[in-house]
């Protein structure tokens, strides 16, 4: 700082010098000019140095205790586009707070796993070709970005167990990203979301499952609705089902148009043996279905991979 103010002064002292030209005898004019204007380039280089010294010098440290006035001193082009939630979210959080009315706990999935909780914990048998229909990622490490929400069964099912022995049902649902190395197209994404429910009590049935999943569709899609289920295959459930709804007519669905929305069925033994809840005294359901295709229906998108594309026109509609 101080030397730029030398070099101001300098600079100022030699302007004042080239008044004095006239009084230079013709014949020397010329030498005196170019000696000025040498004396002035080299000022003038000094200063342009001590101000980039300066630039570099003057980045304040941090100091998170400032005084701040945001929203007086943040310049208007800033504060012109606020974003907003993204409509997967937004219809998240409608999906748990239905069944947060209905009794539920949230506990959140997670974004990186282990081969116990993705596989074996669920009573996937080792090298059961079961696990190859789940199209997994791996890290280098051999961990999981998980392929579904069922990854986080068997420690639901370990934390909530002692209120069992309370005499209370555990009832959660697990809210989650999940990945999978598929071919992306219009109905299938690499990334998406899904929402599993675990229930577990004395004597729950089948009945209640469907129950729960009925009134939770109906909910969601704030209409009566059909329903059925065909036979499906999970190793971690026995029995299990698909569940399918029937296309609303205000959503374009015609008679007889059923579309699978989730897999369930009773928790199987070997699943509840190993979280260490006796299943010869407890018995449990469980689902899980994306969340994707919930909200394409209900807004009538044809393409999953609007998205995940962060296009803004897609996201502005929302
Ligand atoms: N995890 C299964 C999937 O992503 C869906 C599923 C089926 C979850 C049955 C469950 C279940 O909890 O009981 O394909």
């Amino acid at each position: 700082m101080q030397e730029l103010e030398k070099l101001k002064l300098e600079l100022k002292k030699l302007n004042a010098e080239y008044a004095k030209i006239k009084e230079v005898p013709a014949e020397k004019r010329g030498e005196f000019g170019r000696e000025l204007n040498a004396k002035k380039a080299d000022i003038l280089e000094r200063m342009r140095l001590a101000e980039e010294a300066m630039m570099d010098a003057e980045v304040l440290p941090l100091d998170i205790t400032a005084p701040c006035a945001p929203n007086e001193s943040i310049p208007e082009t800033y504060s012109v586009f606020q974003g907003s939630k993204h409509p997967l979210m937004t219809e998240l959080d409608r999906v748990v707070k239905i069944y947060q009315l209905m009794g539920f706990d949230v506990v959140e999935s997670r974004q990186l796993d282990d081969e116990f909780h993705m596989f074996d914990s669920l009573n996937f048998a080792k090298e059961h070709p079961a696990r190859d229909g789940y199209d997994t990622f791996r890290t280098e490490e051999g961990l999981i970005p998980p392929a579904h929400t069922s990854t986080m069964q068997h420690r639901v099912l370990k934390t909530y167990r002692n209120k069992l022995e309370k005499g209370e049902d555990i009832a959660v649902v697990v809210p989650g990203r999940v990945y999978r190395n598929e071919d992306v197209n219009a109905t299938h994404e690499h990334t998406f979301y899904q929402c599993e429910g675990v229930y577990v009590s004395k004597a729950c049935t089948m009945g209640d499952m469907l129950g729960i999943l009925r009134e939770f569709f109906e909910k969601y899609y704030e209409q009566k609705l059909n329903i059925r289920t065909q036979p499906g295959y999970f190793p971690f459930t026995e029995p299990s089902l698909e569940f399918m709804i029937e296309k609303p007519k205000s959503l374009g669905g015609k008679k007889g148009d059923y579309l699978e929305m989730l897999g369930c069925g009773m928790i199987h033994p070997n699943v509840l043996k190993m979280a260490g809840i006796n299943p010869e005294e407890y018995h449990g359901f469980a689902w899980g279905g994306g969340i994707d295709r919930l909200v394409m229906l209900r807004y009538g998108l044809n393409d999953m991979r609007y998205f995940e594309s962060g296009n803004l026109n897609f996201l502005k509609e929302f």
